[in-house]
């Protein structure tokens, strides 16, 4: 017996069909109009569309950052994403500093317990010694494909030129790509301190720490890298005219170069969000930061043209107002870090989040939620204005997400072989996104008040459901890690 989804239209990067489609054990396995439901549990979606389950490529669950962790974990984290539609995420492991990236993997591995959608991982180079370079091209037997190098947060986690270009070197033999947050650290390292010591010190002043031109250069010059390398590259979280420029006029001189946005930059702005009166811009503090409205017009553009290929959420969520219980004793009497155990033992606490920035707006840990919303936003803001087409839709939070991180056609489509990650789609339910209802840790939702139209109202992984309207049917502990296959597409 399978399930076989009746009447409705399938949606993939390329069409918009009516057809049915059946689903045997985790795989699709027919495609068809009419199919026979004889034996078949049946699941009718008459009026509703068809698509492949979201991939989200940029996600920081438990990430220690800023004197915290972010809050949603897997578990939590991964139930939220499908009640917003995404089946499969990638979240990016950290090198310990000293230690090596297979030390990094095993934190990670451990954080992914228990995992209720399927998942993979980048690694995220800190510390390039001689031998962690060697240990490099054991990471694709392992199923990740990608290493992500930070170009900003300078004394954290940023690299230098020199080991952005031999980790471009090393990828590039091994069929692997780079991933960067393209920012100079170096002068946001000499412009925060300025505007602190001028009494600069409001959650809006972030923005000005960290300008377009920042963006814009370190952009280019991993551009510039990637075409002497011949490294596929990916920039993420791209937000303004300045970046966007720097890879079109990569790609224009036929470099392997690519780019994301986040569902935040189309949206909020520094005036009407990170300069919210007292502290509440801190909810908005994100690196690099949210900009304006004629940036949201050159992204709708640049997914548009194909200058960019992913939306992703870069979901990572901190409280607004936490910092109850002694968290600084808790955290070194537990080795820094099972913040999820201490909740339980005492539900009064709370784990710090944005309070640690009153006063300094550069304490602010970076970071806010998103993974739940980013579809329905998406749909609302690109397909029902016009914008977007909804195969584009498909394509850029599914398909291309598939592809260029090497994981298709297993992911990312409706196709027969392909892994049944399915979302019934209804174009006509409408919503208002709040923190009432959202499903992510996270005492505030950015896009509060939104009304949407468009959401999932059933949500399959491998043929098993996680979602139906509000209820939680996933089976505890079933997802996935997803190896990734090397020498990727350059889309
Ligand atoms: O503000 C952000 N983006 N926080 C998460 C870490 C990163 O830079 O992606
Ligand atoms: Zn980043
Ligand atoms: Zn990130």
């Amino acid at each position: 017996m399978g399930i076989l989804f009746k009447n409705g239209t399938v949606i993939t990067a390329s069409d918009m069909v009516k057809a049915d489609v059946l689903v045997e054990g985790e795989i699709i396995t027919h495609i068809g109009r009419d199919l026979n439901a004889t034996g078949h549990e049946v699941v009718d979606c008459s009026g509703k569309y068809l698509m492949p389950g979201g991939i989200d490529v940029h996600t920081h669950l438990d990430l220690p950052f800023g004197g915290t962790y972010s809050n949603d974990d897997f578990d939590v984290g991964h139930k939220a994403a499908a009640f917003g539609g995404t089946t499969m995420h990638i979240d990016f492991v950290i090198q310990p500093i000293g230690g090596s990236l297979h030390d990094g993997l095993a934190i990670w591995r451990k954080k992914a317990q228990p995992a209720q959608i399927d998942y993979g991982f980048h690694l995220a180079i800190t510390d390039l010694r001689d031998e962690v370079m060697d240990e490099i091209p054991s990471l694709v037997d392992e199923g990740i494909t990608t290493l992500k190098l930070f170009m900003a947060y300078k004394n954290v986690y940023q690299v230098n030129d020199t080991t952005l270009f031999k980790a471009m070197q090393k990828a590039a033999q091994n069929g692997m790509m780079v991933m960067v947050h393209a920012e100079n650290g170096d002068v946001e390292a000499e412009l925060t301190p300025a505007l602190v010591a001028a009494g600069k010190t409001d959650p809006k002043y972030h923005a000005q720490s960290r300008p377009p031109e920042i963006e814009g250069e370190a952009t280019n010059r991993a551009v510039v890298m990637s075409g002497l390398t011949g490294c596929p590259l990916y920039v993420v979280h791209m937000t303004c005219e300045q970046s966007i420029d720097a890879l079109r006029r990569g790609r224009a001189q036929g470099y392997p170069v690519m780019g994301e946005t986040c569902v935040q930059y189309f949206h909020l702005t520094v005036d009407d969000h990170l300069a919210q009166p007292g502290f509440a811009g801190s909810k908005f503090v994100c690196s690099p930061p949210i900009r304006s409205t004629h940036d949201h017009a050159v992204l709708w553009q640049a997914v548009r043209d194909g200058t960019l290929q992913v939306v992703s959420t870069d979901h990572c969520d901190f409280w607004y107002e936490g910092g109850v219980g002694p968290w600084k004793e808790w955290e070194q009497a537990h080795n820094g870090g099972d913040w999820a155990t201490f909740e339980a033992q005492d539900p009064s606490y709370r784990r710090p989040g944005k309070e640690l920035g009153k006063g300094n707006f550069a304490k602010i840990p970076n970071g806010m939620p998103g993974l739940e919303d980013r579809m329905m936003v998406i749909w609302t803001s690109g397909v029902n204005t016009g914008r977007i087409s909804p195969s584009r839709f498909v394509e850029l939070n599914c398909t291309n997400p598939a592809k260029i991180f090497g994981m298709y056609p297993r992911k990312g489509t409706i196709a027969i072989g392909s892994d049944a990650d399915l979302v019934v789609w209804d174009p006509n339910k409408e919503h208002t996104i709040s923190v009432e209802t959202h499903h992510m840790r996270c005492d505030y939702n950015v896009y509060e008040g939104m009304a949407v139209t468009g959401m999932p109202v059933q949500v399959y992984q491998r043929g098993n459901k996680l979602v139906d309207g509000d209820q939680w049917y996933g089976k505890n502990g079933a997802g996935k890690f997803v190896p990734r296959t090397p020498y990727a597409p350059v889309l």
